[in-house]
Formats: structure tokens, sequence, C-alpha cells
């Protein structure tokens, strides 16, 4: 592997009907960390993992995937080594165990069974392992797509809003995985989140988006504890006015 960063954007835009809502000089995303972004509703945390997961292309600016440019070209190759989960994932009207083969199949490979059963087993999906997704909780759904995403063995796995709406034993699970696939393979996480406390727990890094721009980022005991920035401050206080 190179030494270069998994991501590295140069002086991007995105704009939407003359709207400028993503404005970012320079952002890095090191690999094998995991980075959390934060910021208020609106800031252009989804719009930024868009762009990071090739569904739509920058205005302005450049952006590179492991030192290689990111255009329409982009090798599907390289396309399918970064993953999202969603915060509502669209889970296939199939078993759990149809939806873990799922990403394997388009690539046409066999999932093995030994390892379907250690993903089933790691995200507590044994006993559901044949039950019809559209029936499942949404902890349970949630559990069900990142193990999808998973199986896959992506380099980069991209979170928007994961834990939403989750009870704390699901959030603990996810929250759980992701820190031990990230160790055990060096899979590179970003983490769009609204809850501060999970950034805090997980990320070795943290970045604030506001208003399209990147306020701060730093290692997260820095960003916590001894921000640089005043906005900084003030999120982490909760005294954003959202
Ligand atoms: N396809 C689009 N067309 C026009 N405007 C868009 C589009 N997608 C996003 N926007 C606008 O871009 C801005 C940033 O949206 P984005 O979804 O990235 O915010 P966010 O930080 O993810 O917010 P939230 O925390 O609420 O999910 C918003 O003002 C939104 O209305
Ligand atoms: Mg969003």
């Amino acid at each position: 592997m190179s030494n270069q960063p998994i991501f590295a954007l140069n002086q991007v835009k995105k704009v939407y009907d003359g709207r400028t809502v993503l404005n970012l000089a320079e952002l890095t995303v090191h690999r094998g960390e995991i980075l959390a972004l934060v910021g208020p509703s609106g800031a252009g945390k989804s719009t930024l993992l868009r762009l990071l997961n090739f569904l739509e292309p920058a205005s302005r600016g450049t952006v590179r995937f492991d030192g290689e440019m990111v255009t329409a070209d982009l090798d599907l190759a390289q396309r399918r080594r970064v993953t999202t989960v969603f915060q509502r994932p669209l889970l296939l009207q199939r078993s759990v165990r149809a939806n873990l083969r799922y990403g394997p199949g388009l690539r046409g490979q066999k999932l093995p069974p030994a390892v379907e059963d250690e993903w089933l087993e790691r995200l507590g999906l044994m006993p559901l392992a044949d039950q019809a997704a559209p029936k499942l909780s949404a902890g349970e759904a949630q559990r069900v797509a990142l193990a999808r995403a998973l199986v896959t063995q992506p380099d980069v796995l991209l979170l928007d809003e994961p834990t939403a709406n989750l009870d704390p034993s699901n959030v603990r699970i996810i929250e759980s995985i992701i820190e031990a696939e990230n160790q055990r393979s060096g899979m590179t996480v970003v983490l769009v989140t609204h809850n501060i406390f999970q950034a805090r727990r997980i990320a070795h890094r943290t970045a604030l988006l506001w208003a399209g721009e990147l306020i701060e980022v730093a290692e997260t005991e820095q960003f916590f504890n001894r921000p640089v920035r005043e906005e900084t401050a003030a999120f982490v206080r909760g005294d954003t006015v959202y």
C-alpha cells in the first residue's frame, strides 16, 4: 500500500442551482483512520459523502482517491473499494442472508458460508438469518446494512448517521464492529454523526463542517478539549443555533 492519503480534496466546491453548499479549500482523509464529520443540519455533510463515494462530481476543484484523480472514467474496481451505509438503508426485500450475498454476487463472487455465518454471528443476526428484511426493526436493518457493506471488505466505509434513532445496545454493537474492522483490516472510515459523543468515542480525528466550510479538523481529543475555533467550542458545548 502506498503512503498517500486515501482521499485528497483540493479547492472543492459543490454548487446546486447556483448555490454553493460545499466549499473546501483542502481536506485529506488519512488511510486507516476513523474520521468523524459533525456539523449542523444543512452543513454539507451528506453532500461531502456523495463526493467521496463517487455518486456526484464536484462542481470545482479536484478529488483524488488513492492518488488517482476522480473523474467519470474512474474504474468500477476503484469505485467498489468505497462502500456507503446510509441512515435509512435500502435492503433487498429478501432474507437477511440474501442481503449479505448481494455485494459479493455483484462482483461475481460467492460468499463462503463460514464467512457469512461469522458476520451473522458478529452482528447478532444469526436468529434472523432467514427473516425477510422488510420485517426487521430499525436496529436490525441497520446491522444488516453494515454486515452487507463489510462482507465486501471495502477499503473505505462511509457512514451517514448510521446509528440515528437506534437504542444504546444497537449503537454499541455497531460502534464496536466499526472499531474492530478498522483495527483488524485498516479499513478507513468516514462517519457523519449528529452524536458528538459517538465521534468522541470512536473517531481518531473529528471535523466540523459549517455552512459548507471546514471550520476545524483535529485529533478528536484536541477537537473536544482544546478546539482552536470559537465555532467548534460552541458546537461542542451544544450552544449552536440550528
Ligand atoms: N440535490 C440537491 N439539490 C439541491 N440542493 C441540495 C441537494 N442536496 C443537498 N442540497 C442542499 O445542500 C445543503 C447541504 O445538504 P446536506 O444534505 O449535505 O446537509 P447535511 O449536513 O447532511 O445535513 P443533515 O445533518 O440535515 O443531514 C442543504 O442546504 C441542502 O438543501
Ligand atoms: Mg445529511
